[in-house]
């Protein structure tokens, strides 16, 4: 069996339940991560355990299960929803005789289809050379071990990976320096916004809450939604009139966070999350149709603390109520939610409705206004039900 008819390669996902709370028992998100890839899940498999194997990280007969399943769906990959070792995923590619690809490698794959700015490119280029330069280099060492023999050294093992490393090195080096170029003309661009004196609200969210259709349905413009995770790679700023205040505010779509997102990406995508950094108000978007939504929106606090943003004032925008059933469907337009000891106002929404954006645009309206207040000496500052 080849690629599907529609291109596709056809990939089996596997899970092993370590006792994590978060364990994605169906797989769903990692399933979605491959189609946005390119690929299609034709099978899933599930296992547990209480440690990875250090050689098969499951274990020599769940390996065997994995490649008969393989077989008989004509799976041409395998994707793990953990985070191998390059030893692990070598032996694994030995054993399966397929390749073995895990989540890290997976959302770099995307980030990297999906950048479309200059510098979302150059960041995911180098996100990918600093995750290659672990894997590529070991993976050339069981050369080095088959032409080293007693006394003997060098050999075409050693040499590659010395070539890999210097390569690798080059690379990375050329791309930090363009990146800074880049960062140098961004902070410019921000300078100068920062002296027209506009409020910034930037939407933050786990990766598919519904960030760009929230965009859309308050700015009325097309930021591309679609059912994909990653879908908006580049941060997209729009102005946003709010007849409460009066007053334009600027409002910007950012990527959105997943949970065990690669290191190197978070460092890599600090400049464009900078635009969350410099926001005046998050707008945090939560899908609350996805019982994984506290899991979720833990991971995006998590984000926000490493990128230094977890002090700015944030409204939790819990988004997709249409999709609850009657029973589960809240009766008021909003409450008060406690998360990481903070309680922050929750509002809830279907940006794809419209339901609740009226309620929505209203706070925004009257954060503007209390901001305004607390910048005029001599008023008392109150933002309304807000926690930092
Ligand atoms: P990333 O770019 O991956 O970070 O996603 P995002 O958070 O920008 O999500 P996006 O707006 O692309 O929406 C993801 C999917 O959810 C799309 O299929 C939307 O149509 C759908 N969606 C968004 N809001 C709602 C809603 O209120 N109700 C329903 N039923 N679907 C929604």
């Amino acid at each position: 069996m080849t690629a599907l008819p529609g291109g596709e390669t056809p990939v089996l996902l596997v899970g092993v339940d370590f006792g994590h709370p978060h364990f994605d028992g169906e797989l769903e998100e990692l399933g979605l991560l491959a189609e946005t890839a390119g690929m299609m899940p034709v099978a899933r498999l599930t296992c547990k355990r209480k440690a990875p194997d250090a050689a098969l990280f499951v274990g020599s007969g769940k390996a065997d299960e994995i490649r008969m399943l393989a077989q008989m769906h004509g799976a041409l990959e395998v994707l793990f929803d953990q985070v191998l070792s390059p030893a692990q995923q070598r032996n694994l590619e030995r054993h399966l005789e397929l390749p073995v690809n895990d989540r890290t490698l997976l959302i770099l794959e995307i980030f990297a289809q999906r950048a479309r700015s200059h510098e979302g490119k150059l960041q995911v280029e180098l996100a990918r050379l600093q995750y290659l330069s672990t894997r590529l280099v070991r993976r050339w060492s069981h050369l080095e071990r088959q032409t080293g023999g007693i006394g003997a050294r060098g050999g075409p093992g050693e040499k590659q990976i010395e070539l890999d490393r210097r390569m690798i090195g080059d690379a990375v080096k050329r791309t930090r320096e363009r990146l800074v170029k880049v960062k140098r003309q961004r902070s410019t661009q921000r300078r100068q916004r920062e002296r027209r004196d506009t409020f910034n609200i930037s939407l933050v969210g786990y990766t598919n809450a519904g960030k760009s259709t929230l965009f859309n349905a308050l700015v009325k413009a097309r930021a591309y939604a679609a059912d994909q995770l990653f879908a908006t790679l580049d941060t997209t700023t729009r102005q946003l009139y709010l007849g409460g205040a009066d007053r334009s505010v600027s409002l910007s779509d950012t990527v959105g966070f997943i949970r065990d997102l690669p290191h190197g990406l978070v460092d890599a995508f600090q400049a464009t999350l900078q635009e969350a950094i410099d926001a005046d108000l998050l707008l945090h978007v939560v899908d609350a149709s996805n019982p994984g939504f506290p899991e979720q929106t833990e991971q995006v606090q998590r984000v926000l603390r490493e990128i230094g943003a977890a002090d700015i004032p944030q409204i939790l925008v819990f988004n997709k109520i249409d999709l609850l059933p009657n029973e589960q469907r809240p009766v008021q337009t909003g409450d008060h939610y406690d998360l990481d000891g903070h309680v922050f106002r929750r509002l809830f929404v279907s940006a794809q409705s419209g339901e609740g954006l009226d309620v929505l645009r209203q706070a925004l309206a009257s954060t503007v206004l209390a901001a305004q207040a607390a910048m005029t000496p001599g008023t008392a500052i109150e933002l309304p039900g807000i926690s930092t």
